[in-house]
């Protein structure tokens, strides 16, 4: 648990995203009309798995599953998108006419969904590196702050997100972007530092290993 301390004691720049994620108490049968409304549905899926939706060139897995997500984690992408400090053309639209008071609704709808992931076959040194990290390389062991199962947790302000089931190509995007400085929005950089220990084939191993959990 070291790790979590160092992201607790690490002082947070105003570029690097909000804190403050926590406290709106969302209605989940509010936020599944809502997520029809607002046509969060078109892209993450009915119940929020984006199982069957494709990015137009026959490829899955380009939009993350909200199912089984942190609500507070995703609050706080949400303010991030709308502040920037997270880009994506798609979701800054989207975020900018999201009011905090629904988009805790619609969270709350989808976290209250069952995550629906496929095995992706055996990824053992994806595994390994996500059990133990590797010491001599600096890579911490993901598990420390995304849970023994991957499942994600809350320590104080701090949002751990699942990756467990996750979709493996946006988990990819994910590991690549952190390492190329692309996000930056984790308190005190602390994916960025993680990421740029990794090579291609940890990203791919990772992604294989967390998809399939
Ligand atoms: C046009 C497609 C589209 C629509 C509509 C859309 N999203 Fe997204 N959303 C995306 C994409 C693409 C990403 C991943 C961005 C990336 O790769 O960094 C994303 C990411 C997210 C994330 C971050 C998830 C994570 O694991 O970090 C949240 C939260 C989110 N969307 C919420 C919403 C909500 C709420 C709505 C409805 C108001 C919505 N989205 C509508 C395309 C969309
Ligand atoms: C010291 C704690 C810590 C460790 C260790 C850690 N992470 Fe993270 N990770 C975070 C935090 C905090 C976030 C959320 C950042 C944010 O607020 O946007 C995050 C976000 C992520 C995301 C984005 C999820 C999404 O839905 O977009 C991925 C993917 C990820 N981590 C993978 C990993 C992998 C793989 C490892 C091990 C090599 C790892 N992390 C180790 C703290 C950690």
């Amino acid at each position: 648990m070291a790790a979590i301390a160092f992201v607790l004691a690490t002082p947070v720049g105003a570029q690097q995203g909000s804190r403050n994620a926590t406290t709106f108490k969302g209605d989940p049968v509010a936020g599944k009309l809502k997520a029809e409304d607002e046509r969060c549905q078109e892209c993450h899926g009915h119940d929020g798995n984006a199982n069957d939706i494709e990015d137009g060139i026959g490829n899955i897995g380009k939009f993350p599953r909200l199912a089984g997500q942190l609500p507070s984690y995703l609050m706080k992408q949400i303010r991030d998108f709308r502040s920037g400090a997270r880009h994506n053309d798609s979701m800054f639209i989207m975020a900018r006419s999201l009011n905090d008071r629904d988009a805790a609704d619609i969270f709350a709808y989808f976290a209250s969904q069952k995550i629906a992931s496929e095995k992706d076959g055996e990824a053992p040194l994806g595994r390994r590196l996500y059990v133990q990290g590797d010491a001599a390389r600096g890579i911490p062991a993901c598990a420390s702050c995304h849970g023994e199962a991957g499942q994600g947790q809350q320590v104080g302000d701090a949002s751990y997100p699942r990756l467990a089931g996750q979709h493996r190509r946006y988990v990819t995007k994910q590991l690549a972007e952190w390492r190329a400085g692309e996000r930056r929005n984790s308190p005190g950089g602390v994916m960025n530092a993680i990421a740029r220990q990794l090579s291609d084939n940890d990203i791919d191993q990772l992604a294989a290993y967390v998809a399939g959990l």
